[in-house]
């Protein structure tokens, strides 16, 4: 196997003239996040949680400003942000479905549901749908492994799901998230 480098040294990173980073959410940080922490590397993923829940998703210039503001290298936020599957690096569609794919959920049927769902949406794990509604995330433990086989609908868990619950979950989507 040969293992493929990230080109991170020479990276270009798509700008915009307007940050993502707002006063507002700097001033809300500061009051409310990192008093909480003793550095402020370790505000760095309370922020991050912030930052996609006002943007939805977390563009390369917004690490970079994450990392201006907690004072810490930008390839930090970089491996942060790309370790956890949580965060997203690239525009998600309106509606995140998760399936969990890990022992207990794999033990209990996962593979057929996310056959399922990879089959109606026509995309495959960590793919958006050509209109943008739907993207499909295999997800690793979601914390109910006693009500596997389990699912992730934007930010609401289901448990104990079947490919019928779920058809009838994703049906009763609206046509955008507010
Ligand atoms: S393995 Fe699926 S919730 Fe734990």
């Amino acid at each position: 196997m040969t293992w493929i480098a990230k080109p991170s040294g020479t990276q270009s990173i798509d700008t915009r003239d307007e940050p993502y980073v707002t006063d507002a959410m700097k001033a809300k940080w500061t009051t409310d996040i990192l008093p909480k922490y003793e550095t402020s590397h370790g505000a760095l993923m309370p922020v991050l949680h912030d930052l996609q829940h006002a943007v939805g998703w977390i563009p390369l210039q917004a690490m970079a400003e994450v990392a201006a503001f907690l004072s810490i290298a930008p390839s930090e936020v970089l491996d942060t942000a790309t370790f956890y599957e949580e965060y997203h690096t690239e525009p998600i569609g309106q509606h995140v479905i998760g399936i969990c794919q890990s022992i207990a959920c794999e033990a209990c049927g996962h593979q057929a549901i996310l056959d399922h769902v990879r089959s109606r949406l026509d995309i495959e794990p960590h793919q958006t749908t050509l209109d943008g509604r739907f993207t499909l995330m295999a997800m690793e433990c979601l914390g109910a492994c006693d009500t596997a086989p389990c699912c992730l609908v934007n930010s609401t868990r289901h448990d104990n799901i079947t490919i019928e619950q779920l058809d009838a979950i994703i049906d009763a989507l609206p046509d955008k998230v507010e």
